[in-house]
């Protein structure tokens, strides 16, 4: 059961830059995390009930880095809240959505994420993520 658009994922070339655009909207406080394992340093800005994720690459060769070097930044994934994050991932696979990740892993904030593939939405690539 999706419960929300959690969040929208733009890749950055340089944080602090997109801090200080992003700030000029008054959004509230981000909270800023390195993720290793993704090769990302992360900033959440909240809005209301969701956030903008705010996602810089630690090295070139990471999937946000070459994103960057491909497309340029700007819109990187679309992320709905899920209530299961198992369930949703076994209902997404069942319906023959291509997935990224078959088994769960941890994203800002602690959550737990998975994404499908964008060939599954025709260019999109979508985050599932369960808080
Ligand atoms: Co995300």
């Amino acid at each position: 059961v999706y419960e929300a658009i959690d969040h929208v994922g733009i890749a950055v070339a340089n944080l602090e830059e997109a801090l200080a655009a992003w700030g000029r909207l008054g959004l509230g406080e981000p909270v800023i995390e390195e993720i290793p394992d993704q090769g990302v340093r992360v900033a959440m800005l909240p809005v209301g009930t969701g956030k903008i994720e705010l996602l810089e690459p630690l090295r070139p060769d990471s999937p946000v880095g070459r994103f960057l070097e491909r497309r340029g930044p700007g819109l990187h994934h679309v992320a709905l809240r899920v209530d299961d994050l198992e369930a949703a991932l076994a209902a997404a696979e069942a319906r023959g959505l291509e997935l990224i990740d078959r088994r769960p892993r941890t994203g800002a904030g602690g959550s737990r994420i998975a994404f499908l593939h964008p060939r599954a939405t025709g260019g999109t690539l979508v985050e599932l993520c369960q808080r």
